[in-house]
């Protein structure tokens, strides 16, 4: 089959607590200008191009998740994620039935526009293997040697986003290989069993929420909408 015409099954992955924003509720649960980053997430996955969802979440929040996702009906399926984020889509894995690409999303990256998921999707379409969304560094970097700092060329480091894509065999195939091995991201698993890894530009309003900051810059951003 022609990658033009493969479906697009997005895994949104939302088990983790959020613990850095020291919230009594997981930072998926959250709301942003009423809506929690969960649901967000998976409207950005479809107004981006993919056909199904599935998300990832903490044990005991899956059915309140799906109740919040009902209105997607079949194309949405919420399961209890893993222990590590890598857990979490190895699980949600086995849910993507017969599609071939797979975009692997971070809820936290709550208001991701469509259009990078639309990106993503079409480089798959032409023939990568392994796509990941980038920003250029903006800060100034320093590395850590033997209790000292050292400067680094800041130039020739990225910052890497979420949604990531792969073919549908090449995820697979990485996420069985990969033993004990813990990774922060799927491109990063794909390359470790020969996939290449092809970028394309990310944006700024796909940023990880992670600290109390990130979640008033969140909400003024969702006011504007
Ligand atoms: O911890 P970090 O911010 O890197 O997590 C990135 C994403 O992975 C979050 O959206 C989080 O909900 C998800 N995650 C998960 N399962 C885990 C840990 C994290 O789905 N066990």
């Amino acid at each position: 089959m022609s990658r033009s015409t493969e479906s697009v099954a997005a895994i949104v992955v939302a088990a983790g607590s959020g613990v850095r924003l020291g919230r009594e509720i997981p930072k998926a649960a959250i709301e942003i200008g009423g809506v929690p980053i969960v649901v967000r997430a998976v409207r950005s996955m479809i107004s981006g191009g993919a056909d199904r969802v599935i998300v990832a979440a903490p044990e005991a929040w899956v059915e309140r998740f799906a109740q919040w996702l009902a209105a997607y009906g079949d194309r949405v399926t919420v399961i209890a994620g893993g222990l590590l984020r890598q857990d979490s889509v190895r699980l949600a894995l086995g849910y993507v039935g017969n599609a071939g690409i797979v975009l692997v999303h971070d809820a936290a990256r709550a208001l991701a526009p469509a259009f990078i998921v639309d990106r993503v999707i079409e480089a798959i379409r032409g023939g990568a293997q392994a796509v990941i969304p980038v920003v250029p560094q903006i800060d100034s970097l320093r590395r850590t040697r033997k209790g000292s700092t050292v400067p680094v060329d800041r130039s020739s480091y990225l910052r890497v986003q979420t949604p990531q894509g792969f073919t549908t065999a090449v995820i697979k195939r990485a996420h069985e290989a990969v033993g004990t091995t813990e990774y922060t991201d799927d491109a990063t698993m794909c390359e470790a069993v020969g996939a290449e890894v092809t970028t394309v530009p990310g944006d700024g309003l796909a940023f990880k929420i992670t600290e109390p900051m990130d979640l008033v810059l969140a909400e003024v951003i969702a006011r504007g909408e």
